[in-house]
């Protein structure tokens, strides 16, 4: 059998909820417990029978990132990695039709389609052999996952048939509630899903052939979960995979440190070796914790729960990091605390200075406890609690404390803060 995976990564207009820390590097490339977000997606890839190729989608200028990436995950999964730019935003079907030829390159059985902002423990496995015993003709499951009610007004929300899991009706963002069944993003299809798409697309041929040149939409733009997964409900075609595992959507920063957490949580189980220990000469470590091997941390630090610590960091006597992820070239001088905070790349942190945040997720200890979305503003124009994010190349002084702010790149901080953004 012969899988092919497509990862949609968005371009340089997308992921604007996750400045500033998307102003240094392209959303997908975010390093989450060491490693980019979509190294995660390309390991789950790779550990799949048969997945020959990764294609990752989008419309990001070909750059430096994003050539290093697919050159060190090629040499490391051992599988073929390629970027195809779309000469626009085409939605998140739109990318899929332009770039057929080249999906269907070789006649792969099925091929993966995944969201680059979301993470999880992703089931491939299960989802191709839940897909394969489908009748003849199916277009495509999609992954699921029981949210709350709440929550589910957010996502793309999906209606089964109990009995086959064909989905019976599908709607994107509900106003009212439909159900706890929501899109993960992640989808597995047989190559008859260019039907519909050849279809979609010839419809907005016609629709647009009438209207003024300069102001018609691009015919090629096609939103999968509108244009496609929705017409297609009850049509025998869509079915539905449920997974109790992690997942989540990495649209915010608050929700970097959640996919954090729980990533290292998955390396327990799937890269021990990557989770610091305890030692002589070590700095202390509580629960799951990521050092890079570059990085110079005091003995007397102590770092945990749920810490990544970056490449080239360097961190002084009686440092504490909690909930936090740290950039890499950041320097945390001699006793300064960063508590449910990320700092960003080549940042420092004064002696004796404390950074903290207020996670939005509701109960960290729940295993699997699904992230609220939290808004960045209250109603009345406040800036609602959140982690403290410091971008890059920030100077911050000794002996003050940042609380619940997000500082953009480059300012030399004077004073403490707190609830702000500081430009
Ligand atoms: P928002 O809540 O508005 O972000 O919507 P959403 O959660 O439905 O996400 P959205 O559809 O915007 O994006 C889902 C995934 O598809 C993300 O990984 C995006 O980077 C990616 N994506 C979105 N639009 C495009 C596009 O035009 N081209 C490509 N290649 N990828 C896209």
């Amino acid at each position: 059998m012969l899988l092919k995976a497509i990862i949609l990564i968005g371009g340089p207009m997308k992921g604007t909820r996750f400045r500033p820390l998307s102003l240094e590097t392209p959303k997908p490339l975010f390093p989450v417990a060491g490693f980019p977000i979509i190294h995660h997606h390309v390991e789950a890839c790779a550990k799949v029978k048969g997945l020959k190729e990764v294609i990752l989608i989008g419309f990001y200028q070909p750059n430096d990132s994003l050539n290093r990436f697919i050159t060190q995950a090629q040499l490391q999964f051992k599988i073929q990695i390629r970027y195809l730019q779309e000469y626009t935003a085409l939605g998140t079907a739109g990318g899929i039709y332009h770039f057929r030829d080249q999906i269907l390159a070789g006649t792969p059985d099925y091929f993966f389609i995944m969201n680059a902002d979301v993470c999880g423990d992703f089931p491939l496995e299960d989802m191709l052999e839940f897909h394969r015993v489908k009748p003849t003709g199916t277009f495509c499951t999609i992954l699921g996952t029981e949210a709350t009610r709440q929550q589910s007004l957010m996502y793309g929300c999906i209606v089964e048939s109990k009995e086959t899991h064909e989905i019976m009706h599908y709607v994107e963002k509900p106003e009212t509630f439909i159900s706890t069944i929501i899109n993960c993003g992640i989808y597995l299809c047989s190559p008859t899903i260019f039907e519909p798409l050849e279809v979609e697309f010839k419809k907005n041929l016609e629709q647009n052939y009438n209207s003024d040149y300069l102001t018609a939409p691009c015919s090629e733009m096609i939103r999968m979960e509108q244009d496609i997964f929705v017409p297609l409900a009850s049509s025998g075609k869509l079915y539905v995979y449920q997974t109790s595992k992690f997942w989540s959507q990495i649209k915010s920063a608050g929700a970097a440190i959640y996919a954090n957490r729980h990533y290292l949580h998955l390396y327990k189980k799937s890269h021990p070796e990557r989770l610091a220990k305890n030692g002589p000469g070590k700095p202390q470590v509580i629960g799951d914790v990521y050092i890079h091997p570059s990085a110079q941390v005091d003995e007397t630090a102590v770092l945990g729960p749920n810490v990544t610590i970056s490449k080239n960091c360097v961190l002084g006597e009686g440092v504490r990091v909690r909930e936090s992820v740290i950039l890499e070239g950041a320097v945390l001088q001699d006793h300064c605390c960063i508590l449910d905070s990320i700092i960003g790349w080549n940042t420092q942190i004064g002696n004796w200075t404390r950074i903290e945040g207020t996670p939005n997720d509701p109960n960290p200890n729940k295993p699997f406890a699904k992230l609220e979305a939290i808004p960045t503003f209250t109603n009345d124009g406040k800036l609602n609690p959140s982690i403290t994010v410091i971008g890059s190349d920030v100077q911050v002084p000794s002996e003050v404390i940042i609380l619940n702010s997000i500082v953009l790149p480059n300012k030399e901080l004077s004073g403490c803060y707190k609830n702000q953004i500081i430009l």
